[in-house]
Order: C-alpha cells, then structure tokens, then sequence
C-alpha cells in the first residue's frame, strides 16, 4: 500500500532516495522519477510494465528549465510554449546527452512539458532534476485520474502518492513535434487542435502512424479488460442484447439498457466535462458484472478529438 497524502517534502524525499512517486497532473496522474537517473528510469518502466522501446514524457518547473534537456527549439516551439505552458501540451524536441537512452528510448529527440497543477509545480520547483512520468497506469490500461486510481493499480509498487484531487482537464497532453520545421502532432489530448492551429498555422497530424515514431501510439492502450464495442448504440444493442452490457455514452440514455449500467460522459453535450469524467467512467464500467461496453463517439472537435482517439484504441 503506498501512502497517500499532500505532503511535498515526503514525496521530494523518496525521490531524492531513488524511488518512485505518483503525481498529480491537470491531465492524469503520473508515475514520477529522475529523468536522468537511468537505474529510476528502469524502474518506471518496470513497475508499469511498459515495453522499452515506449519513450517518456519529462516533466520540468518552467520553459527556462527546457535547455537543461533539449539542444534546439524552434521558434515555433517556443510560441507553442509560451501560450500553453504550464499546461497540457508536450513537445518533441532535439535532445541534449544528458537524457538518458532508457528515458526517450535512444531517440534523437526528447518529449518535454510544463505540468499546469499546483503541487506538481510545488514538487518540480524544490528538485535538482526533471522528472520523468508516464501516467500512472500498468501499461495498455485506462489513465488514472485520482490518487486512489493510482493506489489501486500501483499501490503496492511505490512508496507515496501526492494527492492533488481529481484531474481538471482528464486526458493526455497533446504532443506535438516536428518534422524538418513542420509541426505535427502525434497524440490528440488537452490542448485542442484548433487552438495549436490558430496559434503556428497548419499541422500534420499523424496520431496512428503506421511506421511507429513513438511507439506509444500503439493501439491497444487505454482499454478496459471488458469487451468495449464502439459504433451506434440501440444497434450495438440490438446485435448484442441488452444482459451483461453497460453503456457509455457521450450524453443520452438508452433504453433496454439498466440505469446502474450507464453512464454518460456530459449530460449536457459538454466536451470539456466529458473529457473529465472519461476514464473515471471507463474504470467504473470496467469494475462491474458485465462482459460488454457499448460506448459511441463524441463530436469530433475540440477535445471530441483525444476523447474520440481514446475511445477508439480502447476499443480495438
Ligand atoms: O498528460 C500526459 O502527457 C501524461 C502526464 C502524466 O503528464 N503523461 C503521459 O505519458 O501520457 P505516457 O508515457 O503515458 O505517454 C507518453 C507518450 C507516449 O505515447 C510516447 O510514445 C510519447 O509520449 N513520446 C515520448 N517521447 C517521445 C518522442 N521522443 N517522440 C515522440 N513521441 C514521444
Ligand atoms: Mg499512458
């Protein structure tokens, strides 16, 4: 059982001891270590079960921090930072030696952002060192949320969880690189699209590419462990009968279909919120006596966009 409270110097202690901490994030919760430690690096990787070849997220205290780790920023990297920092954006960048090979898998490039939560920034603040922290998940299930989501899944792998409430925003940084000098976004998540465009002019968006430039963008993350069948759901239902199904839907309520087994993302069509209640649901879903979970796609817009790619790999 990992400890779980609000305490900074407890969770700065047992990271300057080498061990791993949960953290809080406006997008999910993360499995936090020494980025330039690889003997902790090993550790994240181990305790997630993650392949090696899946590179890392680190998380730093402000831009000015950004030199530490990456040799070159574009100036429309520098734009992307100075609008949605701290907060839900990562970005790819050329990586300086200091990064250890297990940290972003020996690629030439490095994923870097600015976490937007008070005692992540608090924590980042009072450390010699950025942290490394892929969310806080055995690798290829659903994202943790809340502190006690962490402790359910890893608890009984790492010493402290710092417990900074449910996550405002619910999904993933978006994460965005660049190719030459054209940016191209390779994760759908919290800052949306249209205000990455409005900002740096058009994208390239190559969320499944087929030849893998961050391995997790495979597709078989997110998933709960019950059967998650996506499309139209009174067909979903007509094709596969109502026992032993839950529903997660984007706002209505269906029919044949009991209450205790729906749940719906926003009542009110709000994607903002439906991003926020996702994996939450998702986990709830996962954690009842059924076999099936009917869910549909949501406008895809905005943050519609992660929550729908979401959806999609947790269902294939
Ligand atoms: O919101 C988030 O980004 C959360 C919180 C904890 O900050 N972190 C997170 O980490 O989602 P993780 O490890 O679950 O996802 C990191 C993604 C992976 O898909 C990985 O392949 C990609 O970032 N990535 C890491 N380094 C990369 C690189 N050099 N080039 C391209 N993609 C990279
Ligand atoms: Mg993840």
């Amino acid at each position: 059982m990992a400890l779980i409270g609000t305490d900074i110097n407890r969770a700065c202690l047992e990271l300057n001891q080498g061990n791993l901490v949960g953290i809080p994030t406006e997008t999910v919760y993360g499995l936090a270590g020494n980025a330039l430690d690889a003997k902790v690096v090993a550790k994240i990787f181990s305790v997630k079960k993650r392949p090696a070849f899946d590179p890392l997220i680190i998380h730093i205290p402000s831009f000015q921090y950004l030199d530490t780790v990456v040799s070159k920023v574009p100036e429309q990297a520098k734009l992307l930072a100075n609008s949605f920092w701290p907060g839900p954006l990562t970005l790819v960048l050329p990586s300086k030696d200091i990064v250890p090979d297990l940290t972003n898998s020996g690629l030439s490039t490095v994923a870097v952002r600015v976490p937007n939560h008070p005692l992540a920034l608090a924590l980042l603040d009072r450390l010699d060192y950025p942290l490394a922290s892929p969310s806080a998940n055995p690798f290829g299930y659903i994202s943790p949320t809340t502190a006690q989501h962490v402790e359910q899944q890893l608890g009984g792998d790492i010493p402290y969880i710092l417990d900074g409430g449910a996550c405002t925003i619910g999904i993933e940084s978006t994460i965005i690189g660049f190719e030459g000098e054209h940016p191209v976004i390779y994760r759908p998540g919290g800052v949306s699209i249209e205000a990455l465009q409005e900002l740096i002019g058009k994208t390239g968006f190559k969320p499944h590419a087929s030849k893998v430039v961050a391995p997790g963008m495979l597709n078989n993350h997110y998933s709960p462990r019950k059967n998650l069948l996506l499309g139209n759901i009174p067909e979903l239902i007509a094709a596969y009968g109502p026992e032993k199904a839950g529903v997660l839907s984007f706002k209505d309520h269906y029919q044949k279909i009991d209450e205790s087994v729906q749940f719906q993302l926003s009542e009110k069509g709000d994607l903002t919120e439906a991003a926020q209640n996702l994996f939450g649901c998702l986990r709830k879903l996962d954690a009842m006596s059924i076999t099936h979970i009917f869910a549909e796609l949501v406008p895809n817009h905005g943050l519609g966009l992660a929550i729908n790619d979401r959806l999609q790999r947790a269902a294939s």
